[in-house]
């Protein structure tokens, strides 16, 4: 078997194996009980990327310009989030990344895996419409 293909292999054993841990730290009873619990965020490190979404969404002022109730934000020049029905993880990381109108470009500032991280922070946080 060629090296890289090897690689994928140890690589995906490793991340099953960091999922199952994932799941057996949510709960201590339960794994059916730590499944209904952590609905829509499903498993550890979409929590860790929700808590780093929060921070990077501070960080680089979307509070400033946008409203927010999970991240205490009030702004008005940009829309408001909460009640947005644009909102989908793609368009998210299209209009951070890009910009649009006055809507500041962060693709030069921020890494693709922080735009990921504010993405998937927004659109499980924000008010359904
Ligand atoms: C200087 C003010 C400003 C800042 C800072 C800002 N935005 Fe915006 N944002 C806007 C404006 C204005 C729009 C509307 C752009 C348009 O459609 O013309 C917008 C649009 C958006 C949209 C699309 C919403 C929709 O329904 O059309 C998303 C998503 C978004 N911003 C996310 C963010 C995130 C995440 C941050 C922080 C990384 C951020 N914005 C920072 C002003 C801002």
């Amino acid at each position: 078997m060629p090296a890289r293909v090897v690689a994928t292999f140890s690589r995906l054993g490793l991340a099953a194996a960091g999922a199952a841990l994932a799941v057996a730290a949510l709960s201590g009873s339960s794994l059916a009980q730590s499944a209904t619990a952590a609905a829509p965020v499903a498993t550890a490190a979409d929590t860790a990327m929700v808590a780093k979404g929060r921070d990077l969404f501070a960080n680089y002022g979307c509070s400033s310009c946008h409203t927010l109730a999970d991240a205490g934000a009030t702004g008005h020049v940009g829309p408001s989030f909460d009640g947005d029905a644009n909102l989908t993880h793609d368009f998210v990381v299209d209009r951070v990344s890009n910009g649009q109108g006055s809507m500041p470009a962060f693709g030069g500032q921020m890494s693709s895996e922080e735009i990921e991280a504010v993405a998937t922070y927004v659109t499980s946080v924000a008010k359904k419409p």
